[in-house]
């Protein structure tokens, strides 16, 4: 296999006030029909609100649901196109980039997003597209995947390529201040498991686990603190940015079995994607342990702590104290587990871990869960 290379082709700004800067910055682009695509969450904040008074007149908002859906996608990029909007605002979280960068390529490409499924498989690069995250955990401001829900087959598909980097990224820590407490929670673990999964990715280089390391060292020491006091304008930015370097480095390393198992739940029973990756990351780090050890002992060694089962033991206690329920409050259903365990296998991400993972062993988490 040819090693990949480490590539960040986004333009990244990251600063408290950031956004402030985005308007003039829209002004250096295409000026013809802006997209702006967003939630009715960030669509109701005082800042955005602020915001959406300084952006072109021709702005056209568009609304996302959470697991984006390519209907959805289809459906505003044909919209899109036939209007002829040339650039695309994504302002939200990982389910508005996902779906705001999967329309920027459908503006430069014909058909549905089902077309392009997998890696490369769309000829044009997308319309410029600016990210705006919401939320502390996506990382899709500098990735160049959009993963998107199909409803009626209860599947989660990836789109990706060359051409659907983010143009540019604006990563302001002040939007986050008024997220709740849980969202900050799961967004911030999700954020936690893409570092932690990219540094025992078989993929993982130098280059990723630098900013993997940064990137669990300042949500080990910031993310419960921000969870508490959202108000402290550093722990936002120390979250805020852990996330960002976090995407950078699964963007190049991959992801593993947590996100294989959140996805397959994800894909069949719409829970939140943070929320399922909190809840199994240390089931699924515990189960691979054997495989893994040399790498999480190099975590560990860099957060202080003496051993890999003494980190693990420290994200647990994290975990539990934050409001965010737990595995049984979902009810997941013992007869899904073979179906979901299945899909895990099947995941595009599943050769990057470094265990070997099969369908039992994924049906073996589900079931330990579950006992
Ligand atoms: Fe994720």
């Amino acid at each position: 296999m040819i090693t990949p290379p480490f590539r960040i082709p986004v333009e990244v700004r990251m600063r408290p006030g950031v956004l402030s800067d985005l308007a003039a910055y829209l002004n250096g682009l295409p000026d013809d029909g802006l997209l702006l695509v967003t939630d009715a969450g960030v669509a109701g904040t005082s800042w955005f609100k602020a915001l959406r008074s300084h952006l072109p007149e021709h702005t056209i908002e568009v609304d996302i649901e959470p697991n984006p859906r390519i209907g959805t996608v289809d459906r505003i990029a044909n919209e899109a196109r036939s209007r002829g909007d040339q650039v695309v605002l994504a302002i939200g979280g990982g389910s508005v980039l996902d779906a705001g960068k999967a329309v920027a390529m459908l503006l430069a490409n014909n058909g549905s997003c089902k077309d392009y499924v997998g890696k490369n498989q769309f000829p044009n690069a997308a319309a410029p597209f600016i990210a705006v995250p919401t939320t502390c955990g996506t990382g899709s401001e500098v990735t160049w995947v959009s993963v998107l829900s199909e409803p009626d087959t209860g599947t989660k598909w990836s789109v990706k390529g060359d051409g659907m980097f983010p143009t540019a990224a604006f990563v302001d820590a002040d939007v986050i201040e008024t997220l709740p407490a849980p969202l900050i929670a799961a967004t911030g673990m999700d954020a936690m498991t893409h570092a932690i999964e990219a540094y025992i990715a078989r993929q993982a280089n130098p280059a990723s686990d630098a900013l993997a390391l940064q990137a669990i060292r300042l949500l080990v020491q910031y993310l419960g603190p921000c969870v508490r006091q959202p108000e402290r304008s550093e722990y936002r930015m120390r979250v805020m940015h852990a996330s960002t370097l976090a995407g950078m480095a699964f963007g190049n390393a991959d992801v593993g079995a947590v996100h294989c198992l959140s996805e397959g739940v994800g894909g069949m029973l719409d829970h939140p994607h943070g929320l399922l990756n909190t809840l199994l990351l240390v089931p699924v780090l515990r189960y691979q342990m054997p495989d893994i050890r040399d790498r999480l002992k190099e975590i560990s060694a860099f957060l202080g702590a003496p051993m890999p089962e003494t980190f693990l033991e420290r994200l647990e206690t994290m975990i539990k104290g934050f409001p965010i329920g737990s595995w049984a409050d979902l009810e997941i259903s013992p007869d899904l587990f073979g179906e979901i365990a299945a899909r895990a296998e099947s995941n595009g991400s599943n050769p990057s871990n470094r265990k070997d993972m099969k369908a039992v062993d994924y049906h073996r988490i589900l079931a330990g869960l579950a006992a």
